[in-house]
């Protein structure tokens, strides 16, 4: 019999890097840092103790922030990515804890997500007034995951207020139909029959931007006269490649990117989603594009083509997840090396590669329009390691909600500390908001499945 052979450097090396990274992957090292912190007050029984705690690492914040690379906070918490302002933690902890008395609570410690308020409070305040151009990711950040712009009139009067306000207003968003303005008008319908039904100027209007594909495909709002009974009408219009990609604005360039390597991104993205499908007897459908190509639940047929495995409804997170960190580290190893940004990511319901990511849109509107770091929020959802929005995190401060809901709260604080005035209420907006979206959208593929 063959002597068992002796493991491979690279099987020990992933096996090590697998377990790694399922304890790592869904973390976040500073929340969780934080909230470990405070679970000492907790424990001990001493409510005192918090607000020292907190006041720490509000100094912690402070040297990072200044020394980004080789921080005390670096070190204990190595995940930590640059900040771009102070942190107001104490200020913060202050506020919340006067609303839900989180520190005379004796039985359940501050949890996960009561940090993640905490620290979205400090990083607006942080900002303060100095606000200039807001991005937000689209899937449920602004509306529910696949759906549309369509109900919320809280979030929409907080955009308007915003806009009237004199701040940029980007939607951000993976999502990628190329220059194809229709196609983004349904998933932002309520949105634009707010700014038509409040009667923005069309200067105003044009300082919202949707930055497609993540970085790819920029549009911006325009106002145009429609029928005599409709008055104008609110669309998105692409903006053209050399006025936002101009060699004169020093910025990331995705436009220019060679295309021998965004082909080549896009087929070793393919051949690794087809592996994981096979490997991993997913019930899925591969969808390709220009510069993404996507993994979905493969619906009906799929069932007929794959007898043993899932996904034709709903592929599990963690088959998501493994085809992210698959095709990451396929991509990682290529040779030759791709020297443009990509990233993959888990979307909830499907996992993509894109080439580029929100860091470099992001950037890339920090340059067009000349707004600094330090006046700049991106406000998504996805923050862990396999999320898209993670990658705002390296060109600007960031704000992690769960919900549209959450998105409409903190723009109430957004306004507030930006001096800016609440104009707009949620009943001004209401009614554009309520009627039907006129057209249903494959949202992954930008087919139109119904036209009223
Ligand atoms: P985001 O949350 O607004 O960034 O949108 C991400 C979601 O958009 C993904 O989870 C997909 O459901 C959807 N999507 C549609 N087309 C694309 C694409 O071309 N690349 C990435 N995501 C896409
Ligand atoms: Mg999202």
């Amino acid at each position: 019999m063959e002597p068992p052979s002796s493991p491979t450097f690279s099987s020990t090396f992933s096996a090590r890097r697998r377990n790694y990274m399922l304890s790592s992957h869904r973390k976040d090292g500073l929340i969780a840092y934080i909230k470990e912190m405070l679970n000492h007050s907790f424990v001990l029984g001493r409510p005192e103790g918090y607000r020292v705690t907190i006041k720490e690492i509000e100094d912690l914040f402070d040297e990072h922030y200044k020394n980004p690379k080789h921080s005390t906070l670096k070190h204990i918490v190595p995940s930590m990515g640059p900040t771009f302002t102070p942190l107001r933690l104490t200020k913060a902890f202050d506020m919340y804890n006067k609303k839900y008395a989180v520190t005379s609570r004796r039985f359940v410690s501050p949890s996960f997500n009561e940090v993640r308020h905490m620290l979205n409070l400090a990083q607006i305040m942080g900002i303060g007034n100095r606000l200039k151009l807001i991005s937000f990711d689209g899937d449920q950040t602004l509306y529910a995951d696949g759906g549309n712009f369509d109900r919320d009139g809280e979030l929409a009067s907080g955009m308007l207020n915003l806009l009237r306000g004199g701040v940029y207003v980007a939607v951000v968003t993976a999502a990628g139909y190329g220059l194809d303005g229709p196609k983004y008008e349904v998933r932002l319908e309520g949105l634009l029959k707010a700014i038509e039904e409040a009667g923005l100027d069309a200067e105003t209007a044009g300082h919202l931007l949707v930055l497609g594909g993540s970085c790819n495909y920029l549009l911006r709002c325009v106002l145009e006269q429609g029928t005599d009974k409709e008055g104008l009408r609110a669309r998105l219009e692409a903006v053209p490649a050399d006025e936002w990609q101009n060699d004169s604005i020093d910025g990331p360039k995705p436009l220019h990117w060679p295309r021998e390597q965004t082909e080549r991104l896009m087929e070793m993205a393919e051949c690794s989603f087809r592996d994981s499908v096979r490997d991993l007897k997913l019930r899925a459908r591969i969808i390709r594009k220009e510069r993404s190509v996507g993994i979905i639940p493969g619906g009906a047929s799929s069932v007929a083509r794959v007898a043993e495995g899932h996904g034709s409804k709903k592929l599990k997170r963690e088959a998501l997840d493994e085809v992210v960190m698959s095709a990451m580290d396929r991509i990682r190893c290529a040779n030759p090396k791709f020297t443009i940004p990509y990233w993959s990511f888990n979307g909830g319901r499907d996992a993509w590669v894109d080439a580029g990511d929100k860091s470099v849109g992001v950037a890339a509107l920090q340059a067009w329009l000349g707004i600094a770091k330090d006046a700049t929020m991106h406000v998504g959802d996805q923050f862990l390691n396999t999320g898209n929005d993670v990658r705002a995190r390296n060109v600007a401060p960031c704000l992690w909600i769960i919900s549209p809901a959450e998105t409409a709260k903190v723009l109430v604080h957004v306004l507030h500390e930006c001096e800016i005035e609440r104009h707009y209420t949620p009943a001004h907006v209401d009614r554009a908001i309520k009627q039907r979206p006129s057209v249903v959208m494959d949202v992954w593929t930008g087919e139109v499945v119904k036209q009223a």
